[in-house]
This record gives C-alpha cells, sequence and structure tokens, in this order.
C-alpha cells in the first residue's frame, strides 16, 4: 500500500491564521525553520490485483478524514486527480476517524462529485454529522452519501476499487466534537484507530491522529503494525496552557502528549525495533515543528519521524 499524507497539521494547520505564538509568528517572518502544514488527512491506495502498482495515475484511493484544506491538498496531489473522463477523480471512498470539524468540514468542498460518495463512519460520527452538524443533510441536497458502516466488532470492511486492502477500526480514547452530546464521557466509536492490511504485500498501517490514551487492544494493533501514524498534537500536556492560549490540558481535549512519565514517546520507545514511528495531527504550538529545536532532535534521536505534507510512505 501507498500512505500520502496530505495534511500533517492539527484542527487551525501551521501558521494559524490567527495565531502568533512563536512557531505561528515565526514561520510566517521566517525566523522559524519549518514547513507550513495543512489539516490532519491521508490519502492510502493498495490491495490492487495483481499487474497494478501504486505508482502513477489512475489508481483508485481511500480518502482518510476530509481536511478543509482538501481542494489544496488534491491540488498537490496530481496522482489523485487523474483525466479519465471530463469529471473524475481518483478518491474511491472516504473514510473518518471522528466527526471532528477538521476531519469533516471538506466533505462540503467535495460537493460536486457525480455520484454520491462511499463513506465509512461509525453510529456516532453519523449521528454527530446528521445532527450537532448536519453536513451529512447538507450534501445530501448535492451529490449525496452512501453510508457504510464501519464495525467496531474487530470486523473488517474493504473498499470495493481496493479488494486486498482490509480495514479495522478500533475504538480509541480521544474525544468528539464540542456538537456531540457525548463530548463530556466519550463512548467507544466517537473515536476511532484504523489498521490497515495490504493482503498483496502484507505491510500494515496503523493510524490514529487521535489518541489520549493506550489500552491493552490499541498496543497490540500498534505493535502488529509495520509503521504507526500517531497522535502527534501536543509536546507537553499543558503546553496550551503555558502559551495562555487555552485553559485546557491536552488529556482534555483527547490528546496524549508526547514528553513526560507515560506519554507517546514511551509507548514509541517500546515498539519492536523495525517499527516506522510518524507523528501526525500536529498542532502549530508543537515545539518539534521548529526543525532546529531539542524537541525536534529529541524525535531524531529516537528514530521519531514528524510528518509532513506530501510524505509518502510504501508498505
Ligand atoms: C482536535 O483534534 O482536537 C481538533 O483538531 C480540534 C479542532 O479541529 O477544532
Ligand atoms: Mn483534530
Ligand atoms: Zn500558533
Amino acid at each position: 500500500m501507498k500512505i500520502r499524507v496530505l495534511g500533517s497539521s492539527a484542527g487551525g494547520g501551521f501558521p494559524q491564521w490567527n495565531c502568533n505564538c512563536r512557531n505561528c509568528a515565526g514561520v510566517r517572518n521566517g525566523t522559524v525553520r519549518a514547513r507550513p502544514r495543512t489539516q490532519s488527512s491521508i490519502a492510502v491506495t493498495g490491495g490492487l490485483a495483481e499487474g497494478r502498482t501504486t505508482t502513477g495515475s489512475g489508481m483508485p484511493w481511500a480518502l482518510v478524514n476530509a481536511s478543509p484544506d482538501i481542494l489544496f491538498q488534491l491540488r498537490d496531489s496530481p496522482a489523485l486527480q487523474p483525466a479519465r473522463t471530463v469529471r473524475d477523480t481518483g478518491l474511491a471512498g472516504i473514510v473518518l476517524v471522528d466527526g471532528q470539524v477538521d476531519h469533516s468540514t471538506g466533505l462540503y468542498m467535495l460537493r460536486e462529485a457525480t455520484r454520491p460518495w462511499l463513506l465509512w463512519c461509525t453510529d456516532s460520527v453519523y449521528a454527530d454529522l446528521t445532527r450537532g452538524n448536519p453536513i451529512l443533510d447538507v450534501l445530501s441536497h448535492y451529490c449525496g452519501v452512501d453510508r457504510q458502516a464501519m464495525p467496531l466488532d474487530g470486523g473488517e470492511f474493504v473498499i470495493a476499487a481496493m479488494p486486498g486492502l482490509r480495514w479495522r477500526a478500533l475504538p480509541v480514547a480521544s474525544k468528539p466534537a464540542p456538537y456531540s452530546p457525548n463530548r463530556a464521557a466519550p463512548l467507544p466509536g466517537d473515536n476511532v484507530a484504523l489498521v490497515l492490511s495490504d493482503e498483496r504485500t502484507g505491510g500494515q498501517a496503523f493510524y490514529a491522529p487521535g489518541l489520549a490514551a493506550i489500552d491493552e487492544s490499541v498496543w497490540q494493533a500498534m505493535r502488529s503494525c509495520d509503521c504507526v501514524l500517531v497522535d502527534g498534537t501536543f509536546w507537553t500536556d499543558d503546553e496550551m496552557i503555558r502559551l495562555g492560549l487555552s485553559d485546557r490540558r491536552a488529556r482534555d481535549i483527547g490528546h496524549l502528549a508526547q514528553s513526560g512519565e507515560g506519554g507517546m514517546l514511551e509507548w514509541l520507545e517500546r515498539l519492536p525495533a523495525g517499527t516506522r514511528k510518524i507523528l501526525v495531527h500536529i498542532n502549530n504550538t508543537n515545539p518539534i515543528l521548529d526543525e532546529d529545536s531539542p524537541q525536534r532532535a529529541e524525535c531524531q534521536r529516537r528514530k521519531i519521524e514528524v510528518a509532513w505534507d506530501g510524505l509518502e510512505i510504501e508498505l
């Protein structure tokens, strides 16, 4: 399979339009060496029939999370935009890991599709996107959505255009959007991690842009994969508080910070030596965005990669 990181930042993007934190101001005025980043999304292709490769234009892709920046992301990804007919897309389906604004607003931008979108999401995400934030109802006036169930019992699902790529969703501890009735007390299915397995290559990937805690089943899944793309939102649990930007900790909004006891770095350290470790969904306040920061050097020392827009991973 091939994974293309379309957007590597958390909600707000980097730099965030109204933010003058050290990172945002620094990348704007050139005093911080960092790449701008769009909001959280990946595209995946794989499990293709014998003889079909994951290179070139014309192969099917799944869009995992539809970010508000999807139009720019597609513009930067010619392989996702074939021209077989006058209106065309390489996107064969859309998979959502939650119903947050940064992962769902892009659906509006994809309304010109010539057929209903095949869309995989859990029941709670479907409820949020038809009630608190009824994007899917609005879309029914445009291309419409052909919603597909996302099992939470360990069962797999498949996107027909990619028959050899198997998907498994795992409920994870994180947070649904503020318009969810479950915001204060999340339920299984508000947020999921995805395990992707390519039958043809044997490659396996774990993807969880929102992960507040790692339980046994999540840990087993992470250990079994060749590559993990995990929550890289915050370096410290009180990052937003220290900067005076919020009164909430990372864990209060559904994210496990990298540093500190029990933090993401400690978990990643315990993975098998060959596992590729990549941080995604990086908030604009996170010091790892600064390529000259000691925190970035620490990631390098630990062989942890910091995702960037356009990064491609072949498994
Ligand atoms: C989150 O994952 O916490 C989000 O990025 C929040 C948002 O999009 O507003
Ligand atoms: Mn987010
Ligand atoms: Zn900022």
